[in-house]
């Protein structure tokens, strides 16, 4: 800083994000993920729904933990109800804001599949770039499953009644009504809610998961 005299009569140093984490050094574990595998019989990863508000992802996304931890498993749902009102509870809709918001669940998401957990994730995520962005985040083991249903199907359901506040211009930027959703071009899985039973769906989750994580294709046949 200066005076108006041009003499110097201060200063600061900015220290940004990327200069403080140049300071970080990663550790090194003392379990890997194999290891974690075999000791809780199953594979780790995230399987990362996405659809409409009203598509089903929450419905589904609990019906599946409850499936997978009945089975043995280690599993936990992420979603706006236990991440918006504290990890993300200072974000809103904003594009931008929504792009953070996911970033901030990629991360968390691949923490947990780090400590062997299957993790379900239910956001709308409306943004291609953004859930291309989440699979970077998680790598390997990041599943995109859309939860598809039309927007007339989400609308009729309006379980929240969220629609008819949209409608009315009551909330701004609403996902389907006043702002995008980019439907994924090649998910790894669709489960179409408008033509299958909430049982239906959650079989053909079920066996998605098994295939992937079950023990015998995370430990091979010797597992
Ligand atoms: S996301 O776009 O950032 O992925 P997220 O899944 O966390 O959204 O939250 C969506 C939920 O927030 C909806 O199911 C709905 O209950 C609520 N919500 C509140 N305002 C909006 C809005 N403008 N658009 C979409 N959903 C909203």
């Amino acid at each position: 800083m200066r005076d108006l005299d041009h003499r110097v009569v201060g200063g600061y140093v900015v220290q940004g994000p990327a200069e403080a984490s140049r300071n970080l050094t990663a550790i090194a574990h003392a379990v890997g993920g194999e290891e974690r595998a075999r000791a809780y019989g199953h594979g780790a990863g995230v399987l990362w729904l996405t659809g409409l508000s009203g598509s089903g992802k929450s419905t589904l996304a609990m019906a599946l933990e409850r499936q997978l931890f009945d089975r043995g498993y280690g599993v936990y749902v992420l979603d706006g109800d236990n991440v918006r009102g504290g990890l993300c509870r200072d974000l809103g809709f904003s594009a931008a804001d929504r792009a953070e918001n996911i970033r901030r669940v990629a991360e968390t998401a691949r923490l947990f599949a780090d400590a062997g957990f299957v993790v379900i994730s239910a956001f709308i995520s409306p943004s291609r770039e953004d859930r291309q962005r989440a699979r970077e985040i998680v790598g390997p083991g990041f599943h995109e499953i859309h939860v598809k249903a039309g927007l007339e199907v989400c609308e009729a359901r309006d379980p929240k009644g969220l629609y008819a506040k949209a409608r009315a211009g009551e909330i701004a930027s609403f996902t389907g009504i006043s702002a995008p959703y980019e439907e994924p071009q090649a998910p790894d899985l669709t489960v179409d809610t408008a033509a299958l039973s909430i049982p239906q769906g959650l079989a053909l989750l079920t066996r998605y998961v098994e295939d992937r994580f079950g023990r015998e294709a995370a430990l091979g046949a010797t597992g």
